[in-house]
């Protein structure tokens, strides 16, 4: 029975925003109208967090205090890493990643406020905790001790730090650096849209945040680039790709990767991963992984390029990842990782002039049906 309902929402304008800009059709995305590409080449997480949350780029004064702040957070409380080693080792990352924001929650003494000065602390204190609860959570189930956050260095490197117990190369550093700033904000995406509903509730930022990060797992969404990494080791090597991706586009199944809601033209952030993909790749002499992708892109381009459907965020932040050294299952705590500046932003906004997110459902079943006893069944 067809209604009025749009599904998925396609098409319907939910919100205003400050943050992030795309143009769908083109192929644009700027934050606060900066494209980025500029921010990606010139600028760094933090200095982004903060052009996301005020809308405007920090001066040098304000960029090394927000940059301190955020690095006086880094560290997690004794009582959280207790609740930690207790974790199973089987867990999936982002399962125990939305448990440990849950439980950042139950922790703080007033987790409850939605004044915005005191929600944007407790934000940052979350963005700050949650690489080092993903970098313990890790190690531990490595059988490794863990390797306490070191204030001295960036949001990047501080996690390859505590993840690898060494500290990272320039070059991983930077490249790290600029996957979260290409994944910090994106419009009314879905983990976004649940952290606004839930906040329009007034509830409290841990709910929001945990409730986002359950929104981002799924396959459709931010576990997308973990698809992408298994589609490639299916695979299996470059002599392969054509018969896969043919069989996948003859049983009209999806790419992991591909397409996009608004996208219909090549994502910006897609073009950048890829550049950076390749270039770690000759790097680190990661070259099969980056030339299949190179291949699956020429096919699909042939397939399905005509109906709007390119490469998304997530098909080349798999092999950046992979070429990083990061374990699979980690990928999509990377999306979160950085995306929790803009859930924290898009909450921000929320309460700015709040009003309870509660769209209708038009119902399409039977009317005067009688009550019938059980006993008549
Ligand atoms: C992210 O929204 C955001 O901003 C998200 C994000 C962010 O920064 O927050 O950009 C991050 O989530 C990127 C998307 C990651 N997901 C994937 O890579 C999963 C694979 N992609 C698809 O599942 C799909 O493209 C979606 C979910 C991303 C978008 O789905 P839509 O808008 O609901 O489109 P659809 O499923 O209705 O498909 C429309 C058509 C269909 O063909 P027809 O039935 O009309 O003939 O496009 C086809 C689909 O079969 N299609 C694909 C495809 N994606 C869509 N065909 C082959 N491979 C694909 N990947």
């Amino acid at each position: 029975m067809s209604t009025t309902a749009a599904k998925g929402l396609e098409g319907v304008v939910a919100a205003e925003t400050e943050m992030s800009f795309i143009d769908g059709t083109n192929g644009v995305l700027e934050y606060v109208g900066i494209a980025i590409d500029d921010l990606a080449r010139q600028s760094s997480f933090e200095e982004t967090v903060f052009l996301l949350w005020n809308r405007r780029l920090p001066t040098q004064p304000e960029l090394d205090a927000f940059t301190k702040e955020l690095r006086g957070k880094y560290a997690i409380p004794n009582e959280l890493v207790e609740v930690l080693k207790h974790m199973p080792k089987s867990a999936q990352p982002m399962h125990a990643l939305r448990t440990l924001v849950s439980a950042l929650g139950a922790f703080d003494e007033d987790p409850n406020t939605v004044e915005p000065e005191a929600y944007r602390h407790k934000a940052l204190n979350i963005l700050a905790k949650a690489p080092t609860l993903v970098a313990y959570f890790a190690r531990q189930r490595q059988g490794k001790d863990f390797v306490a956050p070191d204030e001295s260095l960036s949001f990047a490197a501080n996690f390859l730090y505590m993840l690898n117990g060494e500290k990272p190369t320039e070059t991983m550093e930077r490249a790290f650096d600029v996957c979260m700033i290409l994944h910090a904000d994106h419009g009314l995406n879905a983990s976004t849209f649940t952290s606004r509903v839930i906040q329009s509730t007034l509830s409290d930022v841990y709910s929001a945040m945990s409730g986002a990060i359950g929104a981002l797992r799924g396959p459709l969404h931010g576990g997308a680039n973990e698809g992408v990494m298994r589609m490639l080791n299916e695979i299996g090597s470059l002599d392969k790709v054509d018969v896969y991706v043919q069989g996948k586009i003859d049983r009209k199944e999806k790419i992991m990767g591909f397409g996009h809601r608004v996208y219909k033209a090549y994502d910006p952030r897609a073009t950048y991963l890829k550049t950076l993909a390749k270039r770690l790749a000759e790097d680190t002499g990661n070259q099969a992984l980056y030339e299949m992708s190179h291949r699956i892109e020429v096919l699909m381009e042939e397939a399905v390029a005509a109906k709007g459907i390119y490469p998304n965020v997530d098909f080349y932040s798999a092999t950046t990842y992979h070429a990083i050294g990061l374990e699979l299952d980690l990928f999509t705590p990377m999306f979160a990782l950085s995306r929790i500046a803009g859930w924290a932003g898009h909450c921000l906004e929320q309460l700015d002039g709040n009003r309870l997110i509660r769209p209708k459902a038009e119902y399409v079943g039977p009317h005067d049906v009688p009550y019938t006893p059980v006993t008549e069944r």
